[in-house]
C-alpha cells in the first residue's frame, strides 16, 4: 500500500469519525431518561444507537475502500489483510445512562498492524488521531504523554468488565493502591487510553479488552512516546486481549501489578 494510499485511508477515518460522533451526540440529546435499558449480557449495555452508528461507519468506509474488509463491535464483518476495526460507541454503559462520557473508535489494520487511529469524543468535539511513523494529535496538535515517573503522583485507569473474574481486577487494583497510584475507572476504555496519550492519565491497563475498543487508542499511546504491551496479536483480533499502556517510566511497575 502506498503513502497516498494509507494518507486516504487517514484522512477518511478523521471525517467518518466527525459525521459518526455527530450522530451519535444527536442521539444522546435527544434520548429518553425513561427509556428502557437493554443488555447483551451482565453489565454489557445495548442502544439502537450503536448499531445506527455502526451501519453509517461501514457505509461509507464501503463507498471509500470496497476491497477494505470491515468488523465492527455490533454487526462482526471479516477480517483480511485490509481491515477497519470499529466500534461505533465506546463508552455504551455512559450513553445509555445519560453520561457524556463515550468515543467513536475507528482502526484501520494492515498485514496485523495498526496503521490509523481515530477517535472522536462528540461532547468535548476531540478528534485524537495517530497515522504510525507521524505522531499523535489532538485536534491537529501534536500530543504526548505525561512526564510522570513516580507512581504516587501518578493516575492510573484500571478498566474491567464482566468478561473478567472479579477476584483478579481486585488483585490488580489492591496492587495499585499498594504503590500509590491513583486509581480510576471512568467507562470508555478507548478515551481512558486517548487519555495516556494526551497526559491526563499516566497508565490504563485492562486484563481483557476487545480489540475494536482498544487498537486505535494503543497506536495513539505508541505514537504520543508511551509505552503498549504488544495488543494486536492474531488471536487479539477476534477474541480481545490485556492491554496496558503507560508512560515508559511506569512500564516495569505496572507489567508487574498485571502479571495476575
Ligand atoms: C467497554 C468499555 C469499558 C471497558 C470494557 C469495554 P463498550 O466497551 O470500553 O470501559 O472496560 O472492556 O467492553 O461496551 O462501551 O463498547
Amino acid at each position: 500500500m502506498t503513502d497516498l494510499q494509507l494518507t486516504h485511508r487517514y484522512l477518511a477515518a478523521c471525517a467518518i469519525a466527525r459525521e459518526a460522533g455527530r450522530l451519535t451526540r444527536l442521539r444522546f440529546e435527544q434520548r429518553d431518561e425513561a427509556l428502557t435499558l437493554k443488555f447483551k449480557g451482565p453489565q454489557d449495555y445495548l442502544t439502537e444507537t450503536d448499531a445506527e452508528v455502526e451501519r453509517l461507519i461501514a457505509a461509507r468506509i464501503a463507498e471509500a475502500f470496497p476491497d477494505d474488509d470491515f468488523f465492527g463491535e455490533e454487526g462482526g464483518g471479516s477480517f483480511g489483510r485490509d481491515v477497519w476495526i470499529v466500534d461505533p460507541i465506546d463508552g455504551t454503559a455512559d450513553f445509555a445512562r445519560g453520561v457524556a462520557h463515550f468515543c467513536v473508535s475507528i482502526a484501520f489494520v494492515r498485514d496485523g498492524r495498526t496503521e490509523v487511529g481515530v477517535l472522536y469524543d462528540p461532547m468535548r468535539d476531540e478528534l485524537f488521531a495517530a497515522r504510525r511513523g507521524a505522531g499523535a494529535t489532538l485536534n491537529g496538535a501534536p500530543i504526548k504523554v505525561s512526564p510522570i515517573t513516580d507512581i504516587r503522583q501518578s493516575v492510573v485507569e484500571l478498566g474491567w468488565s464482566s468478561r473478567v473474574a472479579f477476584d483478579s481486577y481486585s488483585t490488580v487494583h489492591a496492587r495499585l493502591h499498594a504503590l500509590g497510584a491513583g486509581v480510576k475507572r471512568r467507562g470508555s476504555g478507548a478515551l481512558g487510553i486517548a487519555y495516556v496519550a494526551i497526559g491526563r492519565q499516566d497508565a490504563y491497563c485492562e486484563l481483557h479488552i476487545n480489540s475494536w475498543d482498544a487498537a486505535a487508542g494503543v497506536l495513539l499511546v505508541e505514537e504520543a512516546g508511551g509505552w503498549a504491551n504488544d495488543f494486536l496479536t492474531p488471536e487479539c483480533l477476534q477474541h480481545g486481549n490485556r492491554v496496558m499502556v503507560c508512560t515508559p517510566a511506569l512500564r516495569e511497575q505496572i507489567e508487574r501489578v498485571m502479571d495476575v
